[in-house]
């Protein structure tokens, strides 16, 4: 089986859930932990709790970071390093306006410029390990394919590319064809994501692109745990191997958050994201029930109904 990656997803794969689900079920190469950001002047006591050695014990972890400049990117090498991290990707996918419009993520494609002098510094910084987790452009295809060159020539251990542009969100499919066109000429070990949600669909990808390095997964992993876990053993769980999963998980969450989280409005808040992206796991009617319990009482009820 090749390396599977937990996407980063913002506001899901928290220091919690990593740690939880690397000893739940594992399945994943390496975690790649949501943006941390230069902001104001520092970074955010939140974004750098996540990233705590403490906190991420045992769990293999990328830490990816968000710059739309030298300077922001030097900062955040800066706070990184008296934590230890040494292996740092950096985004240039978020589609988010309130980062894109500031030139960071997909904000940053466009600006070949800035990329230089950030590519250049990673060529320097030899004491680390870099790569890169891009979209197809902002607002055109060709954006990646203008940058190829600069990334060939990049000290960098691994490229992912989700074939999407910036103006497109999460809406659309993933561009199978524009991958196969950057794939062509692309000299690092190259990482597909987007859209995957089942073992057939990562398997499908994996024959069209038999090179490929590996695959990142977010939402599709989010919504069924077992994903990573069920490719490497090359077995598809059952269903009810798979809800016992979700619901251990959530178990785990639930005790985690409970000692965190002040207060049952905030702790239901919390907790209810959970269940997301799982419609197709555990079913319309039973999603509802669990985003429409108006209480934690009335939550934990429906969530010991889930089966
Ligand atoms: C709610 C949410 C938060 C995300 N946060 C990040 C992030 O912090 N860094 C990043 O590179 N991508 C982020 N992404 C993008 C995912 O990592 C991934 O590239 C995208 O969802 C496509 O893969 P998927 O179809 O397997 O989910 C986020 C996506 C979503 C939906």
């Amino acid at each position: 089986m090749i390396p599977l990656y937990f996407a980063p997803l913002q506001g899901y794969t928290d220091d919690a859930y990593r740690r939880f689900h690397q000893q739940e079920v594992g399945g994943a190469t390496a975690y790649y932990t949501p943006f941390v950001r230069w902001e104001h002047g520092g970074v955010r006591s939140k974004d750098l709790r996540d990233v705590r050695p403490d906190f991420n014990e045992g769990v293999p972890l990328v830490v990816q970071v968000i710059a739309a400049s030298i300077e922001e990117f030097r900062h955040l090498l800066e706070v990184l390093t008296p934590l230890g991290h040494r292996r740092i990707d950096l985004n240039m996918g978020c589609p988010f306006q309130l980062q894109a419009r500031h030139g960071r993520g997909a904000g940053l494609l466009g600006n070949v410029e800035v990329v230089r002098e950030i590519l250049n510094e990673m060529n320097v910084r030899s004491d680390f390990h870099f790569s890169v987790k891009l979209r197809l452009g902002w607002d055109a295809p060709n954006e990646c394919m203008q940058l190829l060159p600069l990334l060939n020539d990049a000290r960098l251990v691994q490229v992912t590319l989700h074939p999407r542009l910036g103006i497109q969100g999460y809406k659309g499919t993933a561009d199978i064809e524009a991958f196969a066109k950057f794939a062509e000429e692309c000299r690092h070990p190259l990482v597909f994501n987007g859209d995957i949600r089942t073992p057939q669909e990562a398997t499908r990808i994996m024959e069209r692109f038999p090179t490929l390095h590996g695959l990142m997964i977010g939402r599709g992993w989010l919504a069924r745990p077992s994903l990573g876990r069920e490719l490497a053993e090359g077995r598809e769980w059952s269903r009810t191997e798979r809800m016992a999963l979700i619901k251990r998980l959530h178990d785990r969450l639930h005790a985690h958050y409970a000692a965190i989280v002040p207060g049952d409005a905030a702790l239901h808040q919390k907790l209810k994201t959970y269940w997301d992206y799982m419609e197709e796991e555990v079913g319309r009617k039973c999603l509802k029930k669990l985003k429409k319990a108006g209480n934690l009482k009335n939550y934990l009820r429906a969530v010991s109904e889930v089966v």
